[in-house]
C-alpha cells in the first residue's frame, strides 16, 4: 500500500537513524556522525557511518545507503510495508487505514498463512500419534533427537484426505486450501485431494519463521523421494532457502553460512552444532538465493557431494555467481568425499570431521582454475594459448570491474607459474633472494624469463597463503606477532607490510589484526593504552583479553608493554621468520602429498617451486624449537 509521506516523516522524526541502527551496530560518535562496522559486509575496519541530521546511513565498503526504513528492510529482510509497520509500532503510531482491495488481499494472505501453519501443527501432532509411529521411527533411525524434530517442526502427513476433510469442517475454504496447495485440484472433474499423503513432512519457513510450504519425504524407498509444494502466493521456491529463519541467529554471530544440498543435511548439520546451515529447495541456486546469502555472510560456503553430480552442481553455482561477484563477496566450496553428504559426515564421522571439511573449503577462484585445468592440456604453445584463453574467458564473465581485474591478475600469475619450466634456472635471482628476514616468501613469480623484477621490495601476500599451517606452535607465533604490535603501536611502520600480508589462522584474531593495523595508521600518535581502549570500543574486548595475557607473554617477554622498543623489534622479526618458515614447510608437505596422490605437470611444478624455496638444513642458523621465557638476544 502507499503510505502518506507525512506519516513516514512522522516516524522518521520520532526515531533517529542512530537509534534504529544502534540496535544492530555498535556505533561510536565521531563529530556529527557515528561510525561502526558495516552489518552488510563482514568488514574488520569500520566504514559504516550514520548521520542523524541527514537521516541517512552510508556504508563505504558496500555502497549501501538509506534511511531507517531501508535499514530495517535490509537487515531484517522485510518488505517496505513490513518495515513501516514495525517502525510505526516502535514510534507509537497507528498504521493508516488501507484501501478495501488491499485489506481483502491482506486478509486472504493471512488466511493462507493460518491454514499452512495449522497444517504444520497437524502434521507435527500426527507424527506423535499412533499413525505416525513409522515416520517417527524413521526420523529417529536417522539419528534425529526430539529436540531437533521440534526445532524443525518435522511431522507426518497421514494417508487419505485428512487435511481437506478436517479443514473444510473447521471452516477453511477450499479456495484457501487450493491456493496454498495443501490440496491439489482434481483433474478431469474428479475430487480435489490432499497434496501430501503418507510422507514425512519438512515444513519450509519464510524469513520470519512462518511455515509457507512443505517438502514431504517418502518413508524408505520410492519415487519421488521428496515431493515439494509448488510455488504459491506465499512461497517462491527460488527466493527462499530451507532453514533460513532458523540459521539467522547463528549466521549473525559467526558471519558465516553453510549451503548444503538437502533438507536432511541442514537438519543434521544443525544437530551437530552447525546451526548456520541452509539449502536451496531441490533446484540449482538462483541469483536471488545468492543475493540472499550475501546479505547474511560475505563468503557462504557451499557444501556439495564430491561425486560427479555434486561437482557439476558446485560448478553451476560458481558460474551463476560470477556475474554477480562484487568486492568482498564471494562463495567458498567444500567438496565432500564422493557419495557422502553433510548428513553422512556429521553422523558417521562427527562434527570435527565436518568442521575440517568446512575449513578446507576452496575459494571460488580455485574452483574455476582447477576446472579449466582439468579440461585442457598445456604441453604445446597452441594448447597453452587455448588454456590461457579459456581461463581468461571465465574471468570475463565477472561483471564487476574491480573483481574481474583481480581475477585476471590471479589467473595470469598462475598461468605464468604453470608454464614456467619446473627446475630452478641457473643464476636465477631466487637463490640470491632467499636469504635474510622477509625473503623466503618471495619465491613465487619472482624469477624467470621476462618476468624478472628487482629483488626488493617484496610482493606481499602470496596466493598460497590460502591454506596455512595451523599447528599450535604456529598459532602461538601469530599471537605473539599481534600482541607485540598492540603493545608497541610504534612498530607499525616496521611491521606493516609483513603483518598486512599475513592472514591469521584464528579468524577473530585476524579481524583484530586488520582493524589494529588500520586504526594505528589513522591514529599514529596512539599509545598502547589508548589503542587498547579504542579496539575494545570497536568490539574486540574478548579478543584483547584473550591475547594480551601471560599465556602469550610467557613465550615472548619482548611482547609485553614494558619491553623496550628495540627488543620488541628484534623479537618481532625473529618470530616472523619462524612463522614464515613453518608456513613454507607446511606448504611443502601438502604439495608432496598432493604430488603423490595426483601426479601431474601442475602438482610437480608446484612441488618443485616450493622445494626450491625451503633451503636445505645447512643455512639454518635459527633456533626453531619455539620460544622460552628468556628474552631474545640481538643478533
Ligand atoms: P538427495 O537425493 O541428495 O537427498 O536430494 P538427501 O537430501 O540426501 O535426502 P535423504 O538423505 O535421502 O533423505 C537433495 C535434495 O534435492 C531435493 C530435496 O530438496 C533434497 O533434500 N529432492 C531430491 C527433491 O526435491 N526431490 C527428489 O525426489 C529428490
Ligand atoms: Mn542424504
Amino acid at each position: 500500500m502507499a503510505f502518506p509521506p507525512q506519516f513516514l516523516d512522522e516516524i522518521r522524526t520520532r526515531l533517529s537513524v542512530s537509534t534504529v541502527v544502534g540496535r544492530r551496530v555498535k556505533l561510536i560518535r565521531r563529530g556529527r556522525e557515528f561510525v561502526g562496522l558495516s552489518p552488510f559486509t563482514n568488514e574488520k575496519t569500520p566504514s559504516f557511518t550514520v548521520n542523524d541530521d541527514k537521516g541517512f546511513y552510508h556504508c563505504f565498503s558496500s555502497g549501501e545507503h538509506g534511511d531507517i526504513f531501508g535499514f530495517v528492510m535490509k537487515t531484517q529482510n522485510l518488505s517496505f510495508p513490513e518495515a513501516v509497520e514495525r517502525l510505526a509500532e516502535e514510534a507509537g503510531l497507528e498504521m493508516p487505514r488501507q484501501s478495501p482491495q488491499e485489506a481483502s488481499d491482506a486478509a486472504q494472505g493471512a488466511r493462507g498463512r493460518e491454514a499452512v501453519d495449522a497444517a504444520c501443527t497437524l502434521y507435527e501432532q500426527t507424527l506423535r500419534a499412533p499413525e505416525g509411529r513409522q515416520a517417527l521411527d524413521y526420523l529417529k533411525g536417522r539419528g534425529l533427537t526430539d529436540k531437533t524434530i521440534k526445532r524443525f517442526r518435522l511431522g507426518y502427513a497421514p494417508g487419505g484426505n485428512v487435511v481437506k476433510t478436517k479443514f473444510l469442517a473447521r471452516g477453511v475454504t477450499e479456495d484457501i486450501l487450493l491456493e496454498t496447495r495443501l490440496v491439489s485440484p482434481g483433474k478431469d472433474g474428479r475430487e480435489s485431494f490432499d497434496f501430501f499423503r503418507d510422507r514425512v513432512m519438512f515444513p519450509i519457513f519464510d524469513l520470519r519463521g512462518r511455515p509457507v510450504a512443505f517438502g514431504g519425504r517418502i518413508i524408505g524407498q520410492g519415487e519421488p523421494k521428496y515431493l515439494n509444494s509448488p510455488d504459491t502466493p506465499l512461497f517462491h521456491k527460488g527466493q527462499i532457502l530451507y532453514g533460513m529463519a532458523l540459521a539467522r541467529t547463528a549466521t549473525a554471530e559467526k558471519h558465516e553460512i553453510i549451503v548444503a544440498e538437502g533438507y536432511m543435511d541442514v537438519i543434521a548439520l544443525a544437530q551437530a552444532g552447525f546451526a548456520h546451515a541452509v539449502a536451496p529447495l531441490g533446484t540449482a541456486m538462483t541469483e536471488s538465493q545468492i543475493e540472499l546469502l550475501w546479505r547474511m555472510a560475505a563468503e557462504p560456503t557451499l557444501c556439495f557431494d564430491g561425486d560427479k553430480a555434486g561437482r557439476a552442481a558446485a560448478l553451476r553455482a560458481a558460474e551463476r555467481a560470477l556475474p554477480l561477484l562484487k568486492p568482498g563477496f564471494s562463495l567458498r566450496f567444500a567438496l565432500l568425499p564422493a557419495g557422502k553428504d553433510p548428513d553422512d559426515i556429521c553422523r558417521r564421522e562427527g562434527p570435527e570431521a565436518m568442521a575440517q571439511v568446512l575449513a578446507d573449503a576452496a575459494p571460488l577462484s580455485d574452483v574455476l582454475w582447477r576446472q579449466v585445468l582439468s579440461e585442457q592440456r598445456w604441453d604445446t604453445p597452441e594448447r597453452r594459448a587455448g588454456l590461457e584463453k579459456a581461463v581468461l574467458a571465465k574471468a570475463g564473465l565477472i561483471a564487476d570491474e574491480t573483481v574481474q581485474a583481480q581475477y585476471r591478475r590471479l589467473f595470469r600469475d598462475r598461468l605464468f607459474e604453470l608454464f614456467r619450466p619446473a627446475g630452478p634456472s641457473p643464476g636465477s635471482p631466487r637463490g640470491a633472494q632467499a636469504r635474510g628476514p622477509g625473503a623466503k616468501r618471495s619465491g613465487r613469480s619472482a624469477a624467470g624469463g621476462d618476468y624478472r623484477r628487482p629483488p626488493a621490495p617484496l610482493p606481499p601476500a602470496p596466493a598460497r597463503r590460502i591454506a596455512r599451517d595451523t599447528t599450535a606452535g604456529q598459532r602461538t607465533r601469530e599471537r605473539i606477532l599481534l600482541a607485540t604490535l598492540l603493545n608497541h603501536p610504534g612498530l607499525r611502520d616496521h611491521v606493516e607490510e609483513r603483518l598486512g600480508a599475513l592472514s591469521l589462522a584464528d579468524s577473530r584474531l585476524d579481524s583484530l589484526r586488520q582493524t589494529a593495523l588500520m586504526h594505528i595508521a589513522q591514529n599514529p600518535e596512539l599509545d598502547f593504552e589508548a589503542l587498547r581502549a579504542d579496539l575494545s570500543n570497536l568490539g574486540f574486548t574478548d579478543e584483547l583479553g584473550n591475547l594480551l595475557n601471560s599465556d602469550t607473554y610467557v613465550h615472548a617477554g619482548f611482547a609485553r608493554p614494558a619491553a623496550p622498543m628495540d627488543e620488541a623489534t628484534v623479537g618481532w622479526d625473529h618470530t616472523f621468520t619462524l612463522c614464515q618458515r613453518a608456513d613454507l614447510e607446511a606448504d611443502l608437505k601438502r604439495a608432496e602429498t598432493e604430488l603423490a596422490e595426483n601426479p601431474s605437470e601442475h602438482t610437480f611444478a608446484a612441488y618443485q617451486a616450493l622445494r626450491n624455496q625451503v633451503r636445505p638444513a645447512g643455512d639454518d642458523d635459527h633456533d626453531d624449537s619455539g620460544f622460552d621465557t628468556t628474552r631474545h638476544q640481538k643478533r
